[in-house]
């Protein structure tokens, strides 16, 4: 069976200390078994936050990855770091990573390529534009995300992925895609998985859905077949939104 997912994507907000507070009020009111908590805050926080989170239940995740092993690549963080502090997660092919830094679908697999030979857990993110839904080509272009960066990967490798649908006119902008719209779009994204490896791994894989997810639309959302839980970015910032999505499980 799948897992719920909630995972909180931080981006770039909070300081340090911050983070740490926002991090602990989270370890203290989660009580969901039914739901995995993940968060992803900025490299800086990623250390101390590993520490305290150690044996709550509450995993941790970084917003990037090199493709490269450790070496002369200034200002970028190795793999294999991220898991000797104690992460297990990283989120790939984010759409501001993809728009904001040039990450394109080549780029992107030597990440996950990277980070699952460190036993780092892929989330993976894909999303259209709005000139993409509107002309008709959103299917088109996810099916061209997943395909150029996850469907070298052999039936093991597949298996250790998360999938995120995040289109991108509804990140930030309040504007949530409508439970059908995800639905849909979800219930393609199987349909991928499982006419390129095989029912069971298509069925085993949990996809979430991110765009202004909030406590007031999580529930609906949650409640289709092929949503398995929320990447949250603006609503993960505030202890109570974050578990109140959570809770719609
Ligand atoms: P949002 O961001 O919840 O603030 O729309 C989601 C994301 O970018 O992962």
């Amino acid at each position: 069976m799948r897992k719920n997912i909630v995972a909180g994507n931080w981006k770039m907000n909070t300081l340090p200390e911050e983070g740490l507070e926002l991090a602990l009020s989270l370890i203290e009111q989660y009580k969901n078994e039914n739901v995995q908590l993940i968060i992803a805050p900025p490299f800086t926080h990623l250390w101390e936050v590993s520490k305290v989170l150690e044996g709550t239940g509450i995993y941790l995740s970084s917003q990037n990855v090199a493709k490269e092993d450790m070496g002369a690549y200034t200002g970028e963080i190795a793999a294999e770091m991220l898991k000797e502090i104690g992460v297990q997660y990283a989120i790939i092919g984010h759409s501001e990573r993809r728009a904001y830094y040039n990450e394109n679908c080549q780029i992107l697999a030597q990440k996950v390529n990277k980070a699952l030979a460190t036993k780092l857990n892929p989330i993976f993110c894909v999303g259209e534009k709005l000139e993409d839904r509107e002309s008709n080509q959103h299917f088109e272009l996810i099916k061209k995300q997943i395909e150029e960066s996850l469907f070298h990967l052999s039936e093991e490798e597949i298996k250790n992925i998360v999938i995120a649908y995040e289109p991108v006119w509804a990140i930030g902008t309040g504007k949530t895609a409508s439970s059908e719209q995800a639905q849909e779009m979800h219930a393609y994204i199987r349909q991928l998985l499982s006419e390129k490896y095989n029912n069971e791994i298509a069925e085993n894989i949990s996809i979430l859905y991110g765009g202004s997810c909030k406590p007031s639309n999580a529930k609906e959302l949650f409640q289709q077949k092929d949503i398995d839980g929320g990447l949250i970015g603006g609503a993960a910032l505030k202890a109570e939104d974050f578990l109140a999505i959570a809770d719609s499980f």
